[in-house]
């Protein structure tokens, strides 16, 4: 789902206190536009990846308090495709940030204790 600016900003209830990356970095960072290009592309895909997991939440609260069983259903079938463009995001992070990359490796797909997993 593609989101104008003033949707996400809406809802995602966000005020002065918190920008979009459209408008330059969150409040409190560096200015945007002094970012090397590199860590501008990195940062888009966080806040990407925090866009969709937000999406994924919204869709799932209005999913358990819908009564509509037909909305139900197309609410739960939106909130799987922001669970999908999460995961392209993640994917894409994992590939430009080797930290990612390396505790991806490290954690997930593994069985047991989550922490238990460190090499
Ligand atoms: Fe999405």
């Amino acid at each position: 789902m593609n989101f104008s600016k003033e949707d996400l900003q809406r809802r995602a209830g966000i005020t002065n206190k918190r920008k979009l990356l459209s408008e330059g970095a969150y409040t409190g960072h560096e200015p945007f536009e002094t970012l090397s290009p590199e860590v501008q592309d990195f940062s888009r895909a966080l806040h990407s990846l925090i866009e969709e997991i937000e999406a994924v939440d919204y869709y799932n609260q209005r999913v358990d308090r819908t009564k509509d069983k037909e909305l139900k259903g197309i609410l739960e079938h939106n909130r799987d495709e922001e669970v999908e463009h999460a995961i392209l995001i993640l994917e894409k992070i994992r590939r430009i940030n080797s930290v990612f990359d390396e505790k991806m490796k490290e954690y997930l797909f593994k069985k047991g204790e989550i922490t238990d997993n460190k090499p």
